[in-house]
């Protein structure tokens, strides 16, 4: 019997200033789309960006339902759409900003267990990390540099 030691390096950032231009950009428009929304049963907003290899910037936000199982986060709509878009492109960065609507938060949100779920397929299928970055509405953000550090012991394709 021995035990296995699982190790995560993230990094801090202060703020959204202390970013490099262009993440500091990506974040904004993660911000932006936050604002836009569905979210009329939580009051929890949440906004996606993503860079894919080809230059395009595609984002999404959190879409809630009357049946709450039907809604979708922020996160997904994101990949799915540049999944469903641009097939053979891959995500290089991508920009989360989270928080309640009436009074914000400055306490990073990470993706959900299930969004990191899904975020990992890409990963996997792309052979290429994805550089995530998190934050609340304002103040710390908080970069993993692959899905990886976020979803250690992972399920993938290769177990099929
Ligand atoms: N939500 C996201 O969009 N992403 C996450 O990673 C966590 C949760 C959404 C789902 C729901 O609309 C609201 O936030 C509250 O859970």
């Amino acid at each position: 019997m021995k035990d296995i030691k699982i190790e995560t390096t993230l990094t801090v950032f202060e703020t959204i200033n202390e970013l490099p231009d262009d993440m500091a950009a990506l974040m904004q428009k993660a911000i932006d789309i936050r604002l836009k929304a569905y979210a009329p049963y939580s009051n929890f907003l949440v906004g996606a960006a993503l860079l894919l290899d080809n230059g395009k910037v595609i984002t999404g936000n959190n879409q809630e339902n009357a049946s709450y199982p039907s809604g979708l986060c922020a996160e997904r709509t994101a990949i799915y759409y540049a999944g469903s878009q641009f097939p053979d492109a891959k995500i290089v960065k991508m920009a989360l900003s989270a928080g309640p609507k009436a009074k914000g938060t400055a306490v990073p949100i990470p993706p959900c267990g299930a969004c990191r779920q899904a975020i990992s397929e890409y990963e996997v299928k792309q052979e290429l990390p994805i550089d995530i970055y998190f934050m609340g509405t304002t103040g710390k953000v908080v970069r993993s540099k692959s899905l990886e550090n976020l979803l250690p012991l992972g399920f993938d394709r290769s177990f099929l």
